[in-house]
């Protein structure tokens, strides 16, 4: 037998091994990870960058805020004038308080504790920020549940057991909040398929994120909006009559009437964001911010919208993905080899992703609508002073922008500058008391 010969036939079966062993991985039932494999509705395109969405700099102007000293502050809440809290990776809440926000101090942590990056299932991850009516800071940690804290005690409360199935299905991934005046609290699941730290197998998979309502006096909840692909942000509108919902992997904004004559309804707010909502945080002026926290290259929203046609690929990918990292993880284990469990838990990890994006470009977005949806205005940077932001959060004459990935918090002076006024023979400096916030809304 020839060399080629040999070669060939080696080839071949290598090849028809192969086809064989991705068939059955396709077509068998029960290989995890258990989720639904379905064709995902068309999107349209992202709005061009012009009109309310033309370019500007105005990010490239953001101070960071402990820059180096701390680990992405996702959420950003606050009660009084010159003090904030943020939600730390680690699973800890920080206070920042004084004139610059310069101090600062660990209000609580959600979990115990851990001892690597990649541990969150332990030590928790505490995601959407709100203070409730009652004082206390009403917390969204994606592992353990939600929570109310005492922030002057770090007193904590867990506000029901979170691994309790909700309408037949346990929330995985609790992300924001939101409460009325009522004291029922709104709060997305972002997916019933799957942790954080494999999110991108709610990219994969047939959406699974819920709008959650919860009543503290029966303590039970109910499921308002499903099937949402990644349900993120949550804003009730300024007159309560519907509660807004960020659907990520839509790059739109939902609208849930609660009451009036579209009560129980969902619509579209706002579509074809420039990328991945993140939360959404009133402006102040009856609008809302909307943090995009990932911007995607043409060219794979192009193989996403592929994809997009293709369950049986997605689930294909999927599988071999979950295999992989299973099979690493036990190896770290039995080894005790950090680099390989860290290799695995980079696996469906959103994090690699995000240090590719930013590879590619710095281009960050706040996309400003008003009480309708309506585009009116943008917050963009392309310096990458302020990258990737999960909030943009009025507090006083500030703007603060968080992000899971940063290692600062972004703050944006958006007062009134100081004015100089003659007055007798002396130059005072003069502050106006007016808290009108000098306007970003393009013509
Ligand atoms: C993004 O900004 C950083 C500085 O913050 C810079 O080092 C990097 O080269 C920039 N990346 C791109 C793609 O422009």
């Amino acid at each position: 037998m020839s060399a080629l010969g040999w070669l060939l036939r080696k080839v071949f079966r290598v090849t028809v091994d192969l086809i064989v062993i991705l068939l059955v991985l396709t077509i068998l039932p029960g290989i995890p990870p258990h989720v639904n494999f379905t064709t995902f509705e068309e999107l349209e395109p992202p709005l061009p960058l012009e009109g309310a969405l033309a370019k500007n700099n105005i990010l490239d102007r953001v101070e960071r805020v402990l820059d180096g000293k701390i680990v992405g502050p996702e959420s950003i809440a606050s009660r009084q004038p010159e003090e904030i809290f943020v939600s730390l990776h680690g699973g800890k809440i920080l206070r920042i308080w004084g004139h610059r926000y310069d101090h600062f101090k660990i209000v609580t942590s959600i979990g115990p504790g851990c001892d690597a990056p990649w541990e969150e299932e332990i030590c928790g991850r505490p995601l959407g920020l709100r203070f409730a009516a009652d004082g206390r800071l009403l917390v969204a940690d994606c592992y353990l549940g939600i929570f109310a804290v005492d922030v002057d005690t770090g007193e904590k409360e867990e506000l029901f057991d979170i691994k309790k199935e909700i309408e037949g299905e346990a929330a995985m991934l609790p992300n924001d909040l939101d409460e009325d005046q009522d004291g029922y609290i709104y709060w997305s699941d972002a997916s019933a398929n799957t942790h954080l730290n494999k999110a991108i197998i709610e990219v994969l998979s047939s959406p699974s994120g819920r709008l959650i309502r919860f009543d503290p006096k029966t303590k039970t909840n109910q499921v308002l909006v499903r099937n949402l692909h990644f349900a993120n942000g949550v804003q009730l509108s300024d007159d309560e009559q519907s509660v807004l919902v960020c659907e990520t992997f839509k790059y739109r904004v939902l609208r849930h009437w609660l009451h009036g004559p579209k009560a129980g309804q969902t619509e579209v707010f706002v579509d074809r964001l420039p990328g991945s909502p993140d939360n959404i945080r009133p402006n102040g002026e009856g609008g809302y911010y909307i943090a995009i926290i990932s911007i995607l290259p043409e060219t794979v929203l192009k193989i996403e919208r592929i994809a997009g046609r293709l369950p049986w690929l997605r689930k294909l990918v999927t599988r071999v993905l979950y295999l992989t990292r299973l099979l690493l993880e036990t190896i770290g284990q039995l080894d005790s080899s950090r680099f390989i469990e860290k290799t695995a838990n980079e696996i469906f990890n959103f994090l690699p992703i995000s240090q590719q994006n930013l590879r590619h470009s710095n281009f960050s977005v706040v996309v400003e609508v008003d009480g309708e949806g309506k585009i009116i205005g943008s917050l963009q940077g392309y310096s990458g002073q302020q990258v990737q932001i999960s909030e943009a959060q009025q507090v006083g004459d500030y703007i603060f922008f968080g992000s899971p990935y940063n290692r600062y918090l972004g703050k944006l002076f958006v007062g009134e500058p100081p004015s100089m006024e003659v007055e007798g023979k002396g130059v005072r400096m003069k502050t106006t008391d007016e808290k009108e916030k000098k306007s970003f809304k393009s013509e």
